[in-house]
Order: structure tokens, then C-alpha cells, then sequence
């Protein structure tokens, strides 16, 4: 079933459009994710759901009922945000009750529900601490504890991890990953972090410019990008992308910048002559393949386990390559990057794939 759906909803801040018509179906205990670059509109977007912006126009319905004009605390929502301003003069466990107590639920459960959030979150032994008194991440368990005990149907969580440092990101991460596990609440989450994109969504929503560019899960994202936006957008480090021509058999690709090289790629519907883009990610190429380019490394990225190699054609541009036998590589080597054309993704000249 379909919990949440938006139907060509539309904000505008006097003339300025920042959604223009997002159609979006969330089911009932999905993990979803938004991504896209600064100022796409996902928070925007999150906050119209959340009810505290105004929906311009379109329909955003919950289980199956209009919420467009429904008041905020009335839709079944907790939200998580970035900030999460805890009340310093209180104790975690008067802090995860506050909006129970201001709701007027009675003590004997709000005092049962904060415990139960304490259990999952693992913050019982710190109920009676003020906040000054944790760290980072116990801060912001307490954040997400206050939306816990609310008992939503639907988290909204905005960039809950952006304060923190590396490693408690990554704790963090495990942590919410956990939660929805346990919890089995629908959660829309907001993130820049690919990784967090990655490894927590069911769905991820690809979003650019208040347009949706495509829906769909991490590794279809990955393996099969709708439009160049997608395949440069999903994947760190990025998808290199090259300019190449169609042949007049239409089944090769020639790459001008890179010595004319060719690659054997059957595109339907691409006239010969015509000029499309070439992507093939990093970790493509290798040693073995029956396409190569010929390039020199420029410079290197030894990270232990695996390097990154930056390397070009002549003077063209940078090329990234991702190898796990790199230790042996300098800069200034000529080498022959191998790949397997099958790997290799076709966009026209307008960014759309060709397949
Ligand atoms: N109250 C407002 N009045 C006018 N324009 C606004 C208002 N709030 C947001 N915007 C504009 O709407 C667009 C979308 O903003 P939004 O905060 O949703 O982006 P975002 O995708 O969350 O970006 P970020 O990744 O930087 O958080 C931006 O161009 C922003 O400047
Ligand atoms: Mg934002």
C-alpha cells in the first residue's frame, strides 16, 4: 500500500517556482532518500509533507486522506532536523517528553513511551544527564528520541548527521539503519552523503532544479542512470564522461580527445556522426578488456586499499581510475586503461541515455 503520495505538488515563493510538479509514491515502512544538489528543493520539499510550508498546488495525500490544509501535529509526523536544538535546562528525559507533555498526554505514559525510546536508543542511563553532559551522538539520539516517542507513522529526518564528525556519522548511520529495522516506520530522509544515500535508502530520490530525475533503488540508480544528471550525480568518484561520435555503422564509438580510439557499442537510435557522451565509471577500468585508452598518469591517490589514479590523453582532461593494484604506479607512467565496452553508458547531446 502506498502511505504517502504527492501528486504534481508545486511551491512557489512569489513568482520563484522551487517545486515544480513532483509526483512521489511512498509505500508503508519504506527507507526513502532524497539527494540533489544545494538548493534543489528537498528540504522544501520535506518541510511540505512536515506541513510547516504551504503547498502551492498538487495534492499530498496519507493513506489515501488530503493533508495539503491538515495542521502539522495532526499528520502523523515527527521530524529530525540538522540542528536539533535540545532545551539545556532540561534532562534528556524531560526533553524526549516536552511535546507529549505540551499535548497533554498523561504522565504514567509519557513517562512508558520516553522509556521505550530509551531501550531502542540505548539512552537509559542517561536520562537524568542535561545535555551539555553527552557528546554529539548522544545529542542527537535525543533528538531522534523526541520524534520516537511521538509514535509517527511517517520520520522526516533533514541532514540529521551533517553536525557530526566522520566516525560518528558512520556510528550514527548503523544506528538509524537500525532503528528503521526495528521500528519498521516509513522514513524520508534528507542527505548530501552518498554513502548515507547509499547504504540507507530502499528508494532513493534523485532530485535537481524542484524536478524529480529519477526514482528508484541505490544500485539501479548506479548500474542504470536515466540521464547523465543521475550517472554524474550517484557514484563517488564521479563517472568519467567523454566526448565521443558515432560512427557511419552506428555500432562504434569514436573518441576525438583521446586519439580516436574506438569502442564497439551498439546504440538503437543514434544517427551516425552524431555526438553523444561516453561514461564509464572509475572502478571499469582495469587491466583486461577489449577497449583501452591510451593515457599518462597525471597524479595518484594511494589510500591503502585501493588507489585512485588521475590520469589524461595528451592534454585533455583528467580521467579517474580506480585500481586495487595501484601501489606499483608513478605519476608520468604511460599506461593502457583497459575496459570492457559492455560496461561503457551512452548519452545523447541532451543527457538522455541511450540504450
Ligand atoms: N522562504 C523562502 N523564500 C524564498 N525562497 C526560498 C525560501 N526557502 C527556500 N527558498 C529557495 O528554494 C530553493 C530550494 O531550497 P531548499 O532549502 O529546499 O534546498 P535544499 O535542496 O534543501 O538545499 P540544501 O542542500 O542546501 O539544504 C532555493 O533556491 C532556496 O533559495
Ligand atoms: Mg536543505
Amino acid at each position: 500500500m502506498s502511505e504517502l503520495q504527492l501528486s504534481d505538488v508545486r511551491k512557489s515563493y512569489g513568482n520563484f517556482e522551487v517545486i515544480k510538479g513532483v509526483d512521489l509514491d511512498i509505500k508503508t515502512g519504506e527507507f526513502v532518500v532524497f539527494v540533489g544538489p544545494s538548493g534543489c528543493g528537498k528540504s522544501t520539499l520535506l518541510r511540505m509533507i512536515a506541513g510547516l510550508e504551504e503547498i502551492t498546488s498538487g495534492d499530498l495525500t496519507i493513506d489515501d486522506e488530503r493533508m495539503n490544509d491538515v495542521d502539522p501535529s495532526k499528520r502523523g509526523i515527527a521530524m529530525v532536523f540538522q540542528s536539533y536544538a535540545l532545551y539545556p535546562h532540561m534532562t534528556v528525559r524531560e526533553n524526549m517528553g516536552f511535546a507529549l507533555r505540551f499535548a497533554g498526554v498523561p504522565k504514567a505514559e509519557i513517562e512508558q513511551r520516553v522509556g521505550e525510546a530509551a531501550i531502542i536508543l540505548e539512552l537509559g542511563p542517561l536520562l537524568d544527564r542535561k545535555p551539555k553532559q553527552l557528546s554529539g551522538g548522544q545529542r542527537q539520539r535525543v533528538a531522534i528520541g523526541r520524534a520516537i516517542v511521538r509514535h509517527p507513522k511517517i520520520f522526516l529526518f533533514d541532514e540529521p548527521l551533517s553536525n557530526l564528525d566522520a566516525e560518528l556519522r558512520v556510528h550514527m548511520r548503523i544506528e538509524i539503519a537500525r532503528l528503521h529495522k526495528k521500528l519498521a516506520t516509513t522514513i524520508v530522509y534528507v542527505t548530501h552523503d552518498q554513502v548515507e544515500a547509499m547504504t540507507l535508502a530502499d528508494k532513493i530520490v534523485v532530485m535537481r532544479n524542484g524536478v524529480v530525475e529519477q526514482v528508484g533503488s541505490p544500485l539501479d540508480l548506479y548500474d542504470d542512470p536515466a540521464n547523465l544528471f543521475v550517472a554524474g550525480f550517484i557514484g563517488s568518484p564521479k563517472m568519467n564522461f567523454l566526448k565521443g561520435i558515432v560512427d557511419a555503422g552506428g555500432t562504434q564509438v569514436r573518441l576525438p580527445d583521446f586519439g580516436n580510439a574506438t569502442i564497439p557499442v551498439a546504440i538503437k537510435g543514434a544517427t551516425p556522426g552524431s555526438s553523444v557522451t561516453i561514461g564509464i565509471r572509475p572502478e571499469h577500468f582495469g587491466d583486461s578488456g577489449s577497449a583501452s585508452l591510451d593515457l599518462t598518469i597525471d597524479m595518484l591517490e594511494h589510500l591503502g586499499g585501493e588507489t585512485f589514479a588521475y590520469a589524461r590523453h595528451g592534454d585533455g582532461e583528467l580521467i579517474i581510475i580506480e585500481t586495487k593494484n595501484g601501489r606499483g604506479l608513478k605519476s608520468g607512467d604511460s599506461i593502457a586503461a583497459r575496459f570492457d565496452p559492455a560496461a561503457v553508458l551512452v548519452f545523447d547531446a541532451d543527457g538522455r541515455r541511450l540504450r
